[in-house]
C-alpha cells in the first residue's frame, strides 16, 4: 500500500485523512483573518498618510521617527532625518512584523493554512520533504527571542502615546476621547499578547535547575505561566486591536468620524 505522502517515516495511510470533523474550516477562517490582515497592513503602510489625528497616532506609525512624519507626530524625535523618503511605517514595522512573524502560535498558524504543513492533526500534507526548522530561511524563526525584547520597547511607546490621548487638540491635559479608549485597549493588548509569549516564559523562568531557590522568578514565571495558556486568543485580540486602532485614527484623519470626548 503507498501512503499519501511517500516522506520517510510517515504512516502508510491510502486516504488523505480518517478524520470526518470539519477539520478545514479553522485553517480556512485562519488563512481569511491572516490574509485580510496582511492586505490591509500593507496598504496602510505604504498610504503615508492618514495616520495622525491630534493626539493620536496610529500604532502602524510608532515610533515615527522621519522628517517626513505628519507635524505633531515625532514624540520620539525624527532619528531617521530627511534621508528616509519612504513611508516612516517602514522604518519600523519590521519589528512588530518580525514578533509575529516569529511567533510560536502564529508559526503554527500559518504554516498550516498556508503552507498546508500539516493542514491539520492527522491530514495529510502535499509536501514530499519536511526538513523543519533546520534549514535557511526557516532557521530564522530563531530569531524570535530578539523580537521579544523589541516588542517590549514597542509596547512602552504604544502606551505613551495611549497616554498622549489625554490630552487634547491644542496639548492641555485632563481630557479624554473614544480614541483614547481604543489607544489604551490596543497597547494592553499587545502588553498581555507580549507578556504571555513563549520566550517570554523562558526569560522569567527558564534555565533554572531549582524554583525553590528563586522564588521571584518561580512567581513570576507562574503568571506568565497563566497568561501563556491563552497566548493564541491574545495573539488574535491583539492583530483585531491594533488594526482597529489604525482604522479608528484613520477614519478621524479622514473627517470621515468624529472623536466623542467624554471629558
Ligand atoms: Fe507568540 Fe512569542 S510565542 S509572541
Amino acid at each position: 500500500m503507498s501512503s499519501v505522502t511517500s516522506a520517510p517515516g510517515r504512516a502508510e495511510v491510502e486516504a488523505r485523512t480518517l478524520r470526518s470533523d470539519r477539520w478545514w474550516v479553522s485553517p480556512a477562517v485562519t488563512f481569511g483573518v491572516l490574509f485580510l490582515f496582511v492586505v490591509y497592513a500593507t496598504w496602510r503602510a505604504f498610504e503615508d498618510r492618514h495616520y495622525f489625528a491630534e493626539p493620536y497616532l496610529s500604532p502602524f506609525y510608532s515610533p515615527c521617527l522621519a522628517t517626513s512624519c505628519a507635524p505633531g507626530s515625532s514624540d520620539f524625535g525624527a532619528a531617521a532625518g530627511d534621508w528616509w523618503r519612504l513611508s516612516p511605517a517602514l522604518l519600523i514595522l519590521v519589528f512588530p512584523l518580525g514578533f509575529r512573524l516569529t511567533c510560536y502560535y502564529y508559526r503554527k498558524a500559518y504554516y498550516r493554512a498556508f503552507w498546508l504543513s500539516p493542514p491539520a492533526c492527522a491530514v495529510a500534507e502535499p509536501h514530499r520533504r519536511y526538513s523543519g526548522e533546520t534549514r535557511f530561511p526557516l532557521v530564522l524563526q530563531n530569531a524570535h527571542r530578539y523580537f521579544f525584547y523589541a516588542a517590549l520597547v514597542f509596547n512602552v511607546i504604544l502606551t505613551w502615546d495611549a497616554i498622549l490621548g489625554f490630552r487634547n487638540e491644542d496639548g492641555e491635559w485632563g481630557h479624554m476621547g473614544l480614541g483614547t479608549v481604543v489607544l489604551l485597549a490596543n497597547a494592553a493588548l499587545l502588553t498581555v499578547y507580549t507578556l504571555s509569549c513563549h520566550s517570554c516564559r523562558h526569560v522569567v523562568g527558564g534555565r533554572l535547575k531549582h524554583f525553590s531557590r528563586h522564588p521571584v522568578r518561580y512567581r513570576l514565571w507562574t503568571y506568565v505561566s497563566r497568561l501563556n495558556a491563552r497566548h493564541m486568543l491574545f495573539a488574535w485580540l491583539s492583530l483585531f486591536s491594533v488594526a482597529i486602532a489604525d482604522l479608528y485614527v484613520r477614519l478621524l484623519a479622514t473627517d470621515m468620524f468624529s472623536d466623542p470626548r467624554f471629558f
